[in-house]
């Protein structure tokens, strides 16, 4: 049995006294939620304030990016038992803003899946196509492209304590979401294309969907069979409209 997983990624806002005051109003709700599970995932240098705030709670910490080695002299980095120690329990990897502007690959985004495993941390493997993909029908050929990185690297039983994230590039933070079956159609490929090569792994992973979710359209597409939750960008900001999407999700 899945449950549902909702996730914030805040990418690089807030504040010290804006992301208290979003933790605040989030715990404020959680009652609300219902049996949907709740991550956050701030900004890195945030990680050890949301970690200490949350607390006792039933927030989960996510990082929005892992190093891809252990130690050493890779200035900018931050290690997986770095994230583990200051309260992480997920790390999300290969964000479409990482693969388009800072230009990682399929290959590096396996490296830092790898290295969040090795170090005890769940991944959640973004993947998804762009506009110009979509347009020429290989929106499958890229997502199984970016899944089978992974999938070569670590292993399809990897995925057991992985999440992965649909995340259309076309619609992240351009107010236009897929419509609840465009993103099913997807889910139900990346479930089926591992379900050929593990039925259990694929039965119980949980797959989100992100790209302009809202209060106002979660509740459709969380309905969908495939859709298992959300990973969340602009709605996760204010503390109401990330708690309406987790409330659609429980
Ligand atoms: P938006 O919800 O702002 O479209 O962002 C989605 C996203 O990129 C989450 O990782």
């Amino acid at each position: 049995m899945r449950t549902k997983l909702v996730a914030g990624n805040w990418k690089m806002n807030g504040s010290l006294a804006s992301i208290r005051e979003l933790i605040k109003g989030i715990q404020a709700g959680m009652g609300s939620v219902g049996s949907a599970g709740v991550i956050v995932c701030p900004p890195a240098i945030y990680i050890a304030e949301v970690s200490k705030l949350v607390e006792g709670s039933n927030i989960s910490v996510g990082s929005q990016n892992i190093g891809d080695q252990d130690s050493g002299a890779y200035t900018g980095e931050i290690s997986g038992a770095m994230l583990k120690e200051y309260g992480c329990e997920y790390a999300i990897v290969g964000h479409s803003e990482r693969r388009s502007i800072y230009g990682e690959t399929d290959e590096m985004v396996a490296n830092r899946y790898a290295a969040a495993r090795r170090n005890g941390l769940k991944p959640i493997l973004c993947v998804g196509e762009l506009l110009e993909e979509r347009e020429q029908g290989i929106t499958e050929e890229v997502v199984g492209r970016q899944i089978d990185a992974v999938i070569s690297l670590e292993g399809v039983e990897s995925l057991a304590d992985a999440v992965i994230a649909y995340e259309p590039v076309w619609a992240i933070g351009t107010g236009k979401t897929a419509s609840p079956e465009q993103a099913q159609d997807v889910h139900k490929f990346i479930r089926d294309k591992i379900a050929a090569l593990n039925a259990d792994v694929a039965a119980n992973l949980v797959i989100q969907y992100g790209g302009s979710v809202k209060g106002s359209n979660a509740q459709e597409l969380f309905g969908m069979p495939d859709i298992d939750g959300g990973l969340i960008g602009g709605a996760a900001l204010q503390a109401d409209d990330f708690l309406a999407i987790c409330q659609a999700a429980g």
